[in-house]
């Protein structure tokens, strides 16, 4: 907890230790709603448009409004103010936006239209994870046990729990989903991999998250003539890896080195593994927003 600790919630800022919900919240109850996480580097927060959008998205995908005042961009305006209150301005930190359906009393179906949505936003102080992005991490193979619409970011994260949970007690870094035969995703992140040389990923669809820091490398990946297909790693072609790596807003590129404590191609963190962790390093201390 740092010195002040200020969040937001519905319209105030409040410190964190007086900040309330009901109980009655479709978050707290249901998981009815979606969030965010954005990365501030020296209180520049990185890929606000992509992230405006897919909030955006994960709203209309679960039928929230908002009204004219609550918008993606305000809340933006909202994680700066708080990231000034809380002296996070130098450094690395994190935003996280969630919104939730409203608190009404117990019903399935929505409440009734009048019912505001809770908006709720704070700052974290962050530290990336070098020694292991030098060094390259472990992770586990596991059930892909989510709903239909991965492509939303909701607030229902059991299966992503559990899934995290397993990983940690195997004293690996993530678990790597595997649904009908395939890749998808990690608990928390994106996978890529090389197989035949080639680099590889699950296309966006509703079976993974369109993940930010995915896209910007992507889009990065290409300004190098490094070609990404978006096709499915399978579970036939894991053995064939060369290369793994992850990524997300709190993992930035990391290099998979064991699988199920197998060695992943040399057991080290590979070359084209390396030129993206560079790549996208240069792109978040350049302040991309
Ligand atoms: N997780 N896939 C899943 C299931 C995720 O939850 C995340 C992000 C990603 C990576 O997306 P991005 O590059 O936009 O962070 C992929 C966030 C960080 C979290 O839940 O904390």
């Amino acid at each position: 907890m740092n010195s002040k600790d200020i969040v937001y919630v519905n319209g105030r800022f409040v410190a964190r230790a007086e900040a309330r919900v009901s109980v009655e919240d479709r978050g707290f109850v249901f998981g009815d709603g979606v969030y965010e996480v954005v990365r501030a580097i020296n209180g520049r927060l990185f890929a606000t448009r992509f992230h405006n959008d897919r909030l955006r998205r994960s709203l209309d995908g679960i039928r929230i409004s908002l009204d004219r005042d609550n918008t993606p961009e305000r809340f933006v305006e909202i994680g700066k103010q708080l990231l000034r209150e809380n002296d996070l301005l130098d450094g690395e930190a994190t935003l996280y936006v969630q919104v939730t359906r409203g608190a009404t009393t117990r019903v399935h179906n929505f409440p009734p239209p009048e019912t505001p949505p809770t908006i709720y936003i704070s700052v974290a102080r962050f530290t990336p994870y070098r020694d292991l992005a030098a060094s390259g991490a472990s992770a586990i193979s596991h059930p892909d046990l989510r709903w239909g619409r991965c492509d939303l970011k909701t607030l229902n994260l059991l299966p992503n729990v559990l899934a995290a949970q397993a990983a940690k007690e195997k004293g690996a870094f993530e678990a790597m989903l595997i649904r009908d035969g395939v890749v998808t995703e990690g608990a928390k992140t994106n996978f890529f991999g090389v197989v035949h040389g080639s680099l590889r990923t699950h296309p966006c669809d509703n079976h993974i998250l369109p993940g930010i820091t995915r896209a910007v490398l992507r889009d990065l990946a290409r300004e190098i003539n490094i070609e990404l297909e978006e096709t499915p790693i399978r579970v036939d072609e894991i053995p064939k890896l060369t290369e793994l790596f992850l990524t997300g807003t709190t993992t930035d590129v990391m290099p998979i080195v064991t699988l199920d404590d197998k060695p992943v191609g040399r057991g080290k963190p590979g070359e084209l593994t390396r030129k993206l962790q560079r790549v996208l390093a240069e792109s978040l201390s350049s302040g991309n927003d």
